[in-house]
C-alpha cells in the first residue's frame, strides 16, 4: 500500500515535531540547569577523609577540607547552593541536644570554612534536634511526647548559631509548629535580615528517608516513628495550609519532600501560591534509582534525568538531589 492511497489521515499529527532533536528541541517545554540543584552533603569529623554511605552508592561522608575542594568544584560545574548535614556519633547525643547551638560544631565549623573559599555559594543548613538527640528525634522527647515548644526555643538557638557562622538559608525541617516565626523574629532582631529561611513546609513521615537516617548515624538512636510532627502521607489540603502558615510566619522558600511520589502536591503549591517551591529528592528516592541501575535493570544516567525533569513540570524552581554534582556534569559535558 502506497503512502497516496491512505485516504483518511489523522488531523492532528503530534510526532511532526518529535521527528528529530532539533525540533524535539525547539518545542521543549521544561528545562533543566544546573543553577536549579541545591545539592545535599554529609559531613563528618576528621581531615581529608571520605566514607562511602553504604545505602546511599556513590554518596560519601567528607570531611570538612574534602568538603571545601568538592564544593569549589561543584560550584564551577554550576551548582549554586549546598545544604549541610553532620553525621554524629553517640557521644554528640545527648538529652539535652546541646550541641546543636554549639557555635562550633561540625556544621558551623563547615560554613565558616565554605564561606571562606566559596562565598559565592549559597549555604544552607537543616534545623532540627535529631543529629544531636539521643532519641534521635527532631524535638526534645518529655516522657514520650515530643514537646513543641520547648523544641522551637532550642531550634532558634541552633538557627542563629547557623546565621552567625555565615549561612545564607536556614532550612527548618523538623515540623514543630511555630518554628518559622520565631526563627524569623531572632533574625530581624539580630541583623541577619537577609537571611533566607527555606522552610520544610509539606513534611511527610516518609519510608523514603531510611537511608539519610543510615547516613548521618541516627538509625539506631531513633526511638519509635516521626508520625506525630511530620505529615500524614494521606493529606493533601494539610500541606497547603502549612504552606500558608510558614510564608505567614515570614518563609522566603518553600519545600515539598520528599519528592518523586508527592509531585502532586507540589503542583498545587505552585498553582495555589506561585512562590518559590522546592523539592527534596531524598535519601530512599535516590537509593532506589542507584540500586536498579547497580543491578542493570535501568540506565542509571537516563533515570537520573528524567526524574530531576518530574520536578520542573511539576513547578519547582530547584530541586534538592544527592545527583547534584552528577548532574551538573552531565549538563556542562
Ligand atoms: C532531619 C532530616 C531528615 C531528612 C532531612 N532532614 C530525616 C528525617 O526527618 O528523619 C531526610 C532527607 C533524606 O532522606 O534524604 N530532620
Amino acid at each position: 500500500m502506497s503512502r497516496a492511497t491512505v485516504a483518511a489521515f489523522p488531523a492532528h499529527r503530534l510526532r511532526r515535531t518529535r521527528k528529530m532533536e532539533s525540533l524535539r528541541g525547539l518545542v521543549r517545554e521544561n528545562h533543566l540547569a544546573a543553577a536549579d540543584l541545591i545539592w545535599p552533603v554529609f559531613i563528618r569529623d576528621g581531615v581529608n577523609e571520605t566514607t562511602p554511605v553504604a545505602s546511599m552508592p556513590g554518596v560519601e561522608r567528607l570531611t570538612v577540607d574534602v568538603l571545601v575542594r568538592r564544593a569549589v568544584e561543584a560550584f564551577a560545574a554550576g551548582v549554586p547552593a549546598i545544604c549541610l548535614f553532620p553525621y554524629t556519633s553517640a557521644e554528640d547525643r545527648t538529652l539535652d541536644c546541646a550541641m546543636a547551638w554549639d557555635a562550633d560544631n561540625l556544621t558551623n565549623r563547615a560554613i565558616r570554612a565554605l564561606k571562606a573559599e566559596v562565598p559565592e555559594m549559597a549555604v544552607m543548613t537543616d534545623v532540627a534536634l535529631d543529629p544531636y538527640n539521643i532519641n534521635g528525634h527532631d524535638g526534645f522527647v518529655v516522657e514520650g511526647e515530643i514537646v513543641n515548644d520547648e523544641t522551637v526555643a532550642a531550634l532558634v538557638k541552633m538557627a542563629r548559631a547557623q546565621a552567625e557562622a555565615g549561612a545564607d538559608i536556614i532550612g527548618p525541617s523538623d515540623m514543630m509548629d511555630g518554628r518559622i516565626g520565631a526563627i524569623r523574629t531572632m533574625l530581624e532582631a539580630e541583623g541577619h535580615i537577609n537571611v533566607s529561611i527555606m522552610s520544610y513546609s509539606s513534611k511527610y513521615a516518609s519510608a523514603f528517608y531510611g537511608p539519610f537516617r543510615d547516613a548521618v548515624g541516627a538509625s539506631a538512636a531513633l526511638k519509635g516513628d516521626k508520625k506525630t510532627y511530620q505529615m500524614d502521607p494521606a493529606n493533601s489540603e494539610e500541606a497547603l495550609r502549612l504552606i500558608e502558615r510558614d510564608l505567614s510566619e515570614g518563609a522566603d522558600m518553600v519545600m515539598v519532600k520528599p519528592g518523586m511520589p508527592y509531585l502532586d502536591i507540589i503542583r498545587s503549591v505552585r498553582e495555589n501560591f506561585g512562590v518559590a517551591t522546592f523539592a527534596y529528592q531524598v535519601s530512599g528516592e535516590y537509593a532506589m534509582i542507584q540500586a536498579a541501575a547497580a543491578n542493570g535493570w535501568i540506565d542509571g544516567e537516563k533515570a537520573m534525568v528524567e526524574s530531576l525533569m518530574c520536578f520542573k513540570r511539576a513547578g519547582c524552581n530547584g530541586i534538592l538531589t544527592y545527583f547534584a554534582p552528577a548532574m551538573a556534569k552531565l549538563l556542562s559535558a
